[in-house]
């Protein structure tokens, strides 16, 4: 079984990485950002909801998060294991997943906190233009990230589950080091 948590700043690798242990391990890269976009691409009413908070580089509201990740970790594929990505985000968020994982008789095994410094970050996602790619929205999701998310280093370090990754480096040097500091167990 393999249950992993990214964490790190926008534009840190999160997604990159995940994809790859992903694809290693068999089991779901579940990104929130993603399923976020897909719903706004698709005009459903979440995505109508989240449109507007995406843009600006905010947070959704936990209220339409929590639902989402919640039916989405209850799906078959989800039961051998899961890589969750750019979720949690903040302390109720944390608080929540761990009230989820002890319903579903599940434990997360890792959380691995991606390190970059902010300077190389705006310079990769300039670079990659996303709608939310832009400047001032990447800075604002790095205040966000700071404010919000950046807490929940301490919360999992507490819990002896955070390893941290040096993210500034290769890609595949940044998976090395991953597989040689979480046993992936798949
Ligand atoms: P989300 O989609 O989660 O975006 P993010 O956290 O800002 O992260 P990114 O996807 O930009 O970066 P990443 O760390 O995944 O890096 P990636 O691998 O893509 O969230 C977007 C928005 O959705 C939020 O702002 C919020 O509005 C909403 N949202 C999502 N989850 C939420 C939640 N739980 N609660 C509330 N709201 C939520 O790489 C970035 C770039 O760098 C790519 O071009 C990649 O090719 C490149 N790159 C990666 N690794 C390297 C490397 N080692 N060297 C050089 N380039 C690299």
């Amino acid at each position: 079984m393999t249950r992993l948590i990214f964490l790190g700043p926008p534009g840190a690798g999160k997604g990159t990485q995940a994809q790859k242990v992903a694809e290693i391990c068999g089991i779901p890269h579940i990104s929130t950002g993603e399923i976020l976009r897909n719903e706004v691409a698709q005009s459903t009413p979440l995505g109508i909801q989240a449109k507007s908070y995406q843009e600006k580089g905010e947070l959704v509201p936990d209220g339409l998060i929590l639902d989402m990740v919640s039916h989405r970790l209850s799906e078959s594929d989800a039961q051998p294991g899961w890589i969750l990505d750019g979720f949690p985000r903040n302390v109720t968020q944390a608080k929540f997943l761990d009230e989820l994982l002890e319903k579903l008789a599940q434990k997360c095994d890792r959380v691995i906190n991606l390190e970059v410094p902010d300077e190389i970050i705006v310079d990769r996602l300039l670079k990659r233009g996303r709608p939310d790619d832009i400047e001032e929205v990447i800075r604002r999701r790095l205040e966000v990230y700071r404010e919000q998310t950046a807490p929940l280093i301490d919360y999992y370090s507490q819990r002896q589950l955070l390893v941290s990754v040096q993210g500034n480096q290769s890609m595949a040097e940044v998976t090395s080091d991953l597989e040689k500091s979480v046993n992936l167990n798949c």
